[in-house]
């Protein structure tokens, strides 16, 4: 096995390694780089078009492809937690940016997945995108400066394998709902199972999110993260019902003030813990969580409409990132150019610099 230096930049996906040979898995899964990036330019242009069916037939503004309805947006503090792992002290993690700063600002959105504004009592899973503030160095994108987002949803995996197993869940879905679950049906063994879980949930701060996909955590290992409710000893009670019951609810908990722990979970082996194939469930036993940081929500009110608009325009992307948190696998790569797609097309595209709301 190649050594790799656990400080240097990741190396760029290659073609697959003769058979048996072992690598980090990070191979061009269906093709080579040329071939992917002439199908994700495609996506990106899918992507478009289901936001514009999305707008018209639900008689909305353009908006996200995807995770339209924010819950609400709240104010945290990252806290890197100082007995962390020495495996997990890359990147952000380090502890060793902005002069050994271990307490970033963050802003955290709640959403439903669909790309409209739908009942809560619908369907759907729901995410949670964490924007970490301030911080430095080179990124992995050319469109913002000073951010790390994490991206989760509360299912262990994403819709699909890989972009293509995704993309034409997207199509399908944006048909409709009934068409998304036939989608769901028929595809089931390839990873759609993951819609056919989502269940109406009662508190969008009692859930699990997970990362779906992998990434690297430096340049010579691959993870990936979830985020728990800190408090998994007792149960909250949740404070709304109905169409906007989560809304209701975030704002009851954002009133007291809640946190969760994030967590990674590094790669055991390219088979029981793959990187091309998402659809794969990266079990707890193969791979346990270890604790990172404390995401802290101190208490504090949703009631105002310019935070509302500010949590509208919010471009949370995946690609917002550090070389050492690098996006891994087919379906992460494909979302460089979809999300950026999608937020170009629906004005998005607020990169803050600080906790403040704009007027
Ligand atoms: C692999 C697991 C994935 C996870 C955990 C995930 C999670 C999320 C989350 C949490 C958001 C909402 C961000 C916000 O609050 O603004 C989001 C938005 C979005 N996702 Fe994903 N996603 C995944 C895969 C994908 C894939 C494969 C695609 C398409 C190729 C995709 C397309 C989008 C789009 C278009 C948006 C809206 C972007 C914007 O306009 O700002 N996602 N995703």
């Amino acid at each position: 096995v190649r050594s790799i230096d656990a400080n240097a930049e990741p190396l760029p996906p290659f073609d697959p390694p003769a058979p048996h040979s072992e690598a980090i898995n990070t191979e061009y899964y269906l093709g080579s780089a040329q071939e992917e990036a002439k199908s994700f330019a495609e996506f990106a242009s899918q992507i478009r078009k289901i936001q514009e069916k999305q707008a018209s037939d639900h008689g909305q503004p353009m908006q996200r492809g995807f995770h339209a309805k924010a819950h609400g947006c709240v104010a945290a503090q990252f806290n890197l937690l100082p007995e962390r792992d020495a495996r997990t002290r890359f990147g952000l993690f380090s502890g060793r940016l902005a002069q050994g700063k271990v307490s970033w600002p963050a802003w955290v959105r709640f959403s439903n997945a669909v790309g409209w504004r739908q009942s809560d009592n619908e369907l759907d899973a729901r995410g949670m995108a964490v924007k970490v503030l301030g911080v430095p160095g080179k990124k992995l994108s050319d469109e913002e400066a000073e951010t790390q987002d994490f991206l989760m949803t509360n299912s262990p995996t994403p819709v699909g394998g890989d972009a293509v197993d995704f993309m034409a869940f997207a199509d399908a879905n944006a048909r409709g709902q009934i068409s998304g679950l036939g989608f769901a049906v028929t595809h089931a063994k390839r990873g759609a199972q993951a819609l056919m879980g989502t269940t109406p949930i009662a508190s969008a701060v009692a859930e699990t999110y997970w990362s779906g996909g992998a990434f690297h955590l430096g340049a010579h290992q691959a993870i990936k993260f979830l985020a728990k409710p800190c408090a998994t000893d007792h149960a909250r009670n949740p404070a709304g019902a109905g169409a906007e019951g989560l809304r209701a609810d975030l704002k009851a908990a954002a009133a007291e003030g809640f946190c969760f722990r994030l967590y990674v979970q590094f790669q055991s082996d390219a088979f029981r813990t793959p990187i091309e194939d998402a659809a794969r469930e990266w079990s707890e036993l193969d791979s346990p969580p270890v604790p990172v940081a404390e995401i802290t929500v101190p208490p504090q009110t949703l009631d105002d409409p310019a935070r509302d608009r500010f949590c509208e325009k919010l471009s949370f992307n995946p690609w917002h990132a550090l070389p050492a948190h690098q996006p891994m696998g087919h379906i992460n790569r494909a979302r460089k150019y979809v999300y950026g797609a999608s937020n170009a097309y629906r004005g998005g595209g607020i990169e803050p610099k600080s906790l403040s709301v704009p007027p």
